[in-house]
């Protein structure tokens, strides 16, 4: 019998992780527990009093919790405000295009945000406004695990890798948080705006889906 190639699985494979941080549950269930205690302490934060009082909820993240793969965004918007789920609005439904472009659904990757409140009339994270989501995010990643972090703007790109380095020197290649391999590409807002863009964001993906060693869709 024609043996035939399947494509790695776009969850983790515990088998090959050598890590020096703290393991995280390899059982699903026991990872969504860790998010959902997560999620409780987020929604009991008043740290940025105006954010606490202006928020209809937070917004804590979505996906799968074995994902090989995390978006990482920078605050809720109005439409993710209402709704309780990152990335639902405008830019959202880009980046789930994006997402689908690679040949995968939305719950088979992971979605957070930097901040889990929204900022009024979406200005940009005050820095002290992510200084106290910070332990929030981290240890959201700390129990996701991903190998692969896309951040998806300038405000989650320089919050995670520590830099004031712009997404264009960042961009096209991998930087590192912890155990995961980071790529910095711009945010869906910015191509809303300027789709002459796409096609580096494109660029990156495909860079993703050749480092992850999965088909690149339209690459035969
Ligand atoms: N932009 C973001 O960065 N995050 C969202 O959740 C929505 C829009």
């Amino acid at each position: 019998m024609p043996r035939t190639r399947t494509a790695p699985p776009l969850v983790s494979d515990a088998t090959i992780r050598t890590s020096s941080y703290p393991e995280s549950p390899r059982d699903r269930e026991a990872r969504q527990q860790l998010l959902d205690a997560l999620n409780d302490q987020v929604r009991g934060c008043k740290l940025c009093a105006l954010l606490a009082r202006q928020r209809t909820q937070t917004v804590f993240g979505v996906g799968n919790p074995l994902a090989r793969v995390v978006f990482f965004g920078e605050a809720p918007g109005a439409d993710e405000d209402r709704q309780g789920e990152p990335f639902v609005g405008r830019a959202g439904q880009l980046l789930t295009k994006i997402i689908e472009a690679c040949g995968w659904r939305r719950d088979d990757v992971y979605i957070l945000n930097v901040l889990k409140c929204r900022p009024p009339d979406n200005r940009n994270p005050e820095p002290a406004e992510t200084a106290n989501c910070r332990p929030f995010f981290e240890r959201q990643l700390e129990i996701l695990q991903p190998e692969y972090i896309v951040c998806v703007g300038t405000v989650p790109s320089q919050a995670l890798l520590e830099t004031t380095d712009s997404i264009g020197k960042l961009r096209s290649r991998f930087h590192r948080y912890r155990d995961s391999k980071v790529l910095a590409t711009y945010h869906p807002s910015y191509l809303l705006r300027n789709p002459a863009a796409k096609k580096y964001v494109w660029e990156d993906m495909q860079l993703l889906m050749r480092d992850m060693g999965v088909p690149i869709p339209g690459k035969g």
